[in-house]
């Protein structure tokens, strides 16, 4: 299929590739940019392992097709926070043993932070709802909610510094 050229800002930097139209943004991302944080599961919509947050939503980004992306700006995993100096909520998740195997853990924390980006002050419901589209197979949701709301009392206390 022809090529096309697309362009977006990818963790608050622009880029601009030539693409197969019938690529996703999970097949870019990792394929293409060798952004292996965010993780290939079903490549179906069902497991959240490849979420990403787009113009502030987490989405599946193995639904999305790459010319859908144009003009859009993209925040995965690796543009949250590293090892010197991680997110709040990747900080939460170590903290309280919320990382298990770990293959679900990007696209969890991705979710969670779209989330605490327009709900500082979420209870269990809420984020429930917001982590109800990534799977983790090792059985508990207990430390990975937890850990969500520990990560929102921290993203507080860092605003109020
Ligand atoms: S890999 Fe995208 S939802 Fe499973
Ligand atoms: S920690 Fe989520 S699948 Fe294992």
């Amino acid at each position: 299929m022809n090529e096309k050229n697309v362009k977006f800002t990818l963790n608050g930097k622009p880029v601009t590739l030539t693409v197969s139209p019938s690529a996703t943004l999970l097949d870019i991302i990792r394929d293409e940019l060798k952004l292996t944080g965010t993780k290939r599961g079903c490549g179906k919509g069902e497991c959240g392992a490849c979420t990403v947050i787009m113009d502030g939503i987490a989405v599946n980004s193995c639904l999305i097709p790459i010319m859908k992306v144009a003009g859009c700006h993209v925040e995965t995993i690796e543009g949250i926070g590293n090892q010197e100096k991680p997110h709040p909520v990747q900080e939460a998740f170590m903290d309280l043993g919320a990382i298990q195997c770990g293959f679900c853990t990007p696209g969890m924390i991705m979710s969670s932070k779209a989330l605490l980006d327009k709900t500082p002050n979420p209870d269990r419901g809420q984020i429930r709802e917001a982590i109800s589209g990534n799977i983790c197979r090792c059985t508990g949701y207990v430390k990975i909610e937890a850990a969500v709301q520990a990560a929102a009392e921290k993203v507080k206390e860092e605003i109020s510094k």
